[in-house]
């Protein structure tokens, strides 16, 4: 298992390129086994989520191949069993938006049900509940999915919320199979996140006839079939604003290319709010960060609100803040994994149920950490940048399925990340 032995602290400058989305990229690339043949996903970045989404569809039957381009090919012309096997799901949560394209390509399908993670318990009931207005007949047994469509699936209309909110992969999972049901599909209170957008707007290239899209109500008119597509992956909002918040956390000054500020206006009202600069760029934005930023509040909702997927990254930048300040999280109530590492780099944090009250100090210190989950791994690795001496990260393989080479792009504009192997 790597390790990043990262030297602070640093002042990041310069220029710094978004990658293509990691969750924009995985249910385009259970799309592919909507129609027959070779679809092309362009820009996906190269993660160990995406290889293991790759290893899913190659499962099932599909032949999987990464182009010199950097491009994926996905060929889909035979799926020999339409079986998400629990040695691959349980590595990555995402495998569960398989369920709705297998399900319509091939009138049936299991999934293992995913397991919980580090962020907390994940039920997946709101997607099932989606598929069984399809028609589709669901059961569970021996901790898979069987799901059972026939006889088809027919349009509904489907309503989508539960007790935080939307799905996003849910709603992936119920327009994807909605896309081929005869008639059309109303979703209300559908995901209104832009990787959902990107999705409905693929599947459209496809051949499917999806309105609203962005909006929290889908309608989608069933067709009898849709071809392959080329498609090129929107930029990844996450990995813009965890960018965003090094350059602010180091007092330094980032140009981010390949970054849609429309998809983070939540995030950058929350920066120039607390003292940040964000100039928008023709490519994306400069954020620059002199001194201190003042206290806030920040809560986790569904787009286009605060992501929670930025929680913990924001939680460092409040953690030198000058005041108090409180962060709420009401997407995954539990998603704390880097409170306790936080506070072991000198941060002043006290939990209290789903929120956390930050009391800014002036500076962290290095300590050996331990990376939990991917976005609570990234938020140690900015607390490094702007802490004083070395700072030991173990287990980096979970920034690994979300960042690309993360210490190859930020030691040009000013980092110190070197990565070992034990
Ligand atoms: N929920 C239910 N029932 C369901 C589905 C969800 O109660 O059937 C609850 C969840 O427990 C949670 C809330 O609804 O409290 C929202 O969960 P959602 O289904 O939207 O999450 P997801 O689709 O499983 C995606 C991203 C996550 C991101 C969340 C929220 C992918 C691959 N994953 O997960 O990304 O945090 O949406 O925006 O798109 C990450 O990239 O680090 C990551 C965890």
């Amino acid at each position: 298992m790597d390790v990043f032995r990262i030297e602070g602290p640093v002042r990041l400058s310069g220029s710094i390129t978004v990658n293509g989305s990691k969750n924009a990229s995985l249910p385009i690339m259970a799309a592919a086994v909507l129609a027959p043949g070779k679809s092309l996903l362009k820009g996906a970045p190269q993660l160990s989520d995406i290889s293991v989404f790759s290893q899913l569809l190659e499962d099932i039957g599909c032949k999987v191949t990464r182009e010199s381009t950097g491009d994926i090919a996905i060929d889909s012309t035979a799926i020999g069993k339409p079986v998400g096997e629990y040695d691959i799901v349980r590595r990555m949560r995402a495998g569960i938006c398989i369920l709705g394209p297998l399900l319509v390509r091939c009138g049936k399908a299991e999934v293992s049900m995913p397991g919980g993670c580090a962020i907390g318990y994940r039920p997946v009931d709101i997607h099932l509940r989606g598929l069984r207005e399809l028609g589709a007949q669901i059961r569970l047994e021996n901790g898979y999915i069987v799901a059972d469509a026939t006889r088809g699936l027919r349009g509904s209309e489907i309503f989508l919320g539960g007790p935080f909110g939307s799905t996003v992969l849910g709603t992936a999972n119920v327009l994807m199979a909605a896309t081929l049901a005869k008639g059309t599909t109303v979703i209300e209170s559908a995901a209104c996140e832009p990787e959902i957008a990107d999705l409905a707007n693929c599947l459209n290239t496809m051949g499917a006839k999806i309105t609203g899209i962005g909006s929290p109500r889908l309608t989608i008119e069933g067709v009898k079939e849709l071809k392959p597509f080329a498609y090129e992956v929107i930029p990844d909002r996450i990995e813009a604003g965890t960018f965003m918040a090094a350059a602010a956390v180091t007092k330094g000054c980032l140009h981010i290319h390949n970054c849609r500020l429309g998809d983070l206006m939540a995030v950058v009202d929350k920066l120039r709010n607390i003292g940040v600069t964000v100039e928008p760029e023709k490519t994306g934005c400069i954020v620059a960060c002199s001194g201190s930023v003042s206290p806030t509040d920040i809560t986790t909702q569904p787009y286009p609100g605060f992501p929670t997927d930025l929680q913990a990254q924001f939680m460092v930048l409040l953690a030198l803040a000058a005041g108090n300040s409180i962060v709420i999280e009401k997407i995954f109530p539990d998603r704390f994994m880097h409170v306790a590492e936080l506070a072991r780099m000198a941060a002043n944090l006290r939990k209290e149920g789903s929120a956390v009250i930050i009391s800014g100090v002036k500076k962290l210190i290095a300590a050996p950490v331990m990376a939990s989950d991917l976005r609570a791994s990234a938020a140690l690795v900015l607390a490094a940048l702007a802490a004083e001496g070395e700072t030991i990260i173990s287990r980096v393989y979970h920034i690994d399925r979300g960042y690309e080479k993360i210490e190859q792009r930020l030691n040009p504009v000013g980092a110190k990340i070197i990565r070992e192997s034990d």
